[in-house]
């Protein structure tokens, strides 16, 4: 079997599509016969479970405060992506007492389904949860689209994570864009400043395009790859799931879904001590 692959899905500026990017990359990559799990970053927002049209009676607050076990709060969505829930008591780990947080830690090495990949959808902008959430991922994928205010905040969120964190494993994914062409050349312009002022070269993974079906699949609650597999967006998706799958887990990141929190945990002691 091969390592846990884990993926941050960020942006700068909120709405470029980050949740309809995890859900609809967590089901391509479990068509694909890979074992997913999507947890739910966006604090107190619900978002994921929306877009994938399933409801939670219990959310990642209830694994913190030890009422349920990761395993209890886990919902299964299409192709049986395993969804965790999110809660707006993330942001908070740092005041958790010990034993609340070997609880957490406990209740991740518990959950013992093999897993190929996690994926995060963190919320919009650069706040303290958001770069605990990301420096625990093997590698961030910034959304963005080709607009200036998009640009500028892509721009600024990968500033910090390299500057402020120390942190390179960055790739961009261009979103609504109208064409392949035009993903690249968006990679190429962003890039370029990031090589020029942080000597960061960025990942290129795959650009989405715009498509209208995504908006139809999502009044509809479902994410597109199912509404409507044989459209530009699903194929997109199938491709971005693709190329993610090439990039490889540095080995000394390797490590199962407890390594996730407790590289989360130690950011967020880290931060805790000045
Ligand atoms: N490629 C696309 N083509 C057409 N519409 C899209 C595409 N990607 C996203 N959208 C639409 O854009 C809107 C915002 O997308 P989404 O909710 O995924 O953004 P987000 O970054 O998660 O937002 P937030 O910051 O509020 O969490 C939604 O209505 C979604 O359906
Ligand atoms: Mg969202």
């Amino acid at each position: 079997m091969s390592d846990l692959k884990i993926l941050g899905i960020a942006s700068g500026k909120g709405g470029v599509g980050k949740t309809t990017i995890s859900t609809n990359l967590a089901v391509a990559l479990a068509q694909a016969g890979h074992q997913v799990m999507l947890f739910d970053g966006d604090l107190g927002m619900a978002n994921a479970q929306l877009a994938l049209g399933i409801q939670a009676d219990y959310n990642f607050s209830h694994v913190i405060n030890g009422e349920k076990t990761l395993k209890e709060i886990i919902v299964r969505g299409p192709a049986g992506v395993y969804v965790v829930p999110g809660a707006s008591g993330i942001g908070h780990m740092a005041n958790l007492s010990t034993a609340e947080l070997q609880g957490v830690i406990q209740s991740f090495s518990e959950f013992d389904q093999p897993l190929d990949y996690l994926i995060v959808d963190v919320a919009a902008g650069i706040s303290p949860a958001v770069t605990t959430f990301l420096k625990a991922c093997h590698q961030t994928l910034v959304v963005v689209r080709d607009e200036p205010s998009s640009i500028a905040d892509a721009y600024g969120i990968i500033k910090v994570l390299a500057t402020e964190h120390n942190y390179r494993h960055i790739g961009l994914i261009p979103n609504g864009v109208p064409d392949q062409r035009s993903g690249q050349l968006l990679f190429q312009r962003l890039n370029a400043v990031c090589v020029k002022f942080l000597g960061l070269d960025l990942e290129y993974t795959y650009s989405v395009e715009s498509d209208e079906t995504v908006l139809e699949a999502a009044r509809k609650y479902q994410p597109v790859m199912t509404y409507s597999p044989g459209s530009m967006a699903s194929r997109d998706f199938r491709k971005l799931a693709k190329e993610l799958d090439l990039i490889p887990v540095p080995e000394h990141d390797a490590g199962g879904l407890q390594f996730f929190v407790e590289r989360m945990l130690k950011t967020e002691a880290e931060a805790k001590n000045g």
